[in-house]
């Protein structure tokens, strides 16, 4: 990471303030961001808040079943598996193997390999094979096949489930309409889609913090 700005700085030491107040020390989650940071992985993982906050959603939610795309190093399903019952079940893809075998390590020392399923492969090629609907799916891949990966979550979406998709904001580069940026384009495309989709009901959020100035979008099939 560059010199943060003066907002960067300010941002960074509210949302430390807010884990030092309402997060308690998270000896797992901390591993994670470790062993992730030590074997080269993009500190591409949700902050603590937000993976709190995914892991309330999906308790409001009362899933059972959660599909993720995108595992990284394991850190947003693993806060998110946390919240599943015994028999819950939450399935994530990640497409590069040594994302994978880290994730694999922290899952298992989350103690939650009976819960989280990691299927290494393509999203667009693993998609089609899954069966059932999810209650909770999380798209936290790559930005550019975004469009398609909404596309799948609403195929296995039942009435209800609730679709969470990652980085929609990007530094405000979202509403730059001559941006060359691949992941920019992908968001674009993403939200004409949204834009034309009757079947959810859906609202973005800018949000700022230690992942700097970024947003999510948050639809329900209705
Ligand atoms: C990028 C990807 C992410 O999932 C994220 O949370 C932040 C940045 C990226 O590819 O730039
Ligand atoms: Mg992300």
């Amino acid at each position: 990471m560059g010199k943060l700005s003066p907002e960067e700085e300010r941002w960074l030491a509210v949302d430390r303030y807010i884990e030092e107040m309402l997060l308690p020390a998270d000896p797992v989650l901390e591993e994670v961001l470790h062993s992730s940071a030590v074997a080269g992985l993009p500190a591409h993982q949700v902050s603590p808040t937000q993976g709190k906050f995914l892991q309330i959603l999906a308790q409001i939610q009362g899933a059972r079943r959660i599909l993720e795309l995108g595992t990284l190093g394991g850190y947003s399903a693993i806060c998110m598996g946390r919240a599943l019952p015994g028999d819950g079940k939450l399935i994530t893809i990640e497409g590069i193997p040594k994302h994978a075998e880290v994730a694999r390590v922290n899952i298992q020392r989350a103690g939650l390999s009976g819960i989280i399923e990691l299927r290494l492969g393509s999203a667009i090629d693993i998609l089609p094979a899954l069966e059932g609907s999810f209650d909770l799916i999380f798209i936290d891949a790559d930005k550019p096949s975004m469009p398609d990966y909404f596309d799948w979550a609403l195929r296995l979406s039942r009435s209800g489930s609730v679709i969470v998709m990652d980085n929609v904001v990007r530094q405000g580069e979202v509403i730059n309409t001559a941006s060359k940026d691949p992941n920019v384009h992908g968001v674009r495309r993403l939200n004409e889609i949204l834009q034309a989709e009757s079947r959810v009901n859906v609202t973005a959020i800018q949000t700022v913090g230690s992942k700097g100035y970024d947003g999510f979008a948050i639809a329900r099939v209705k």
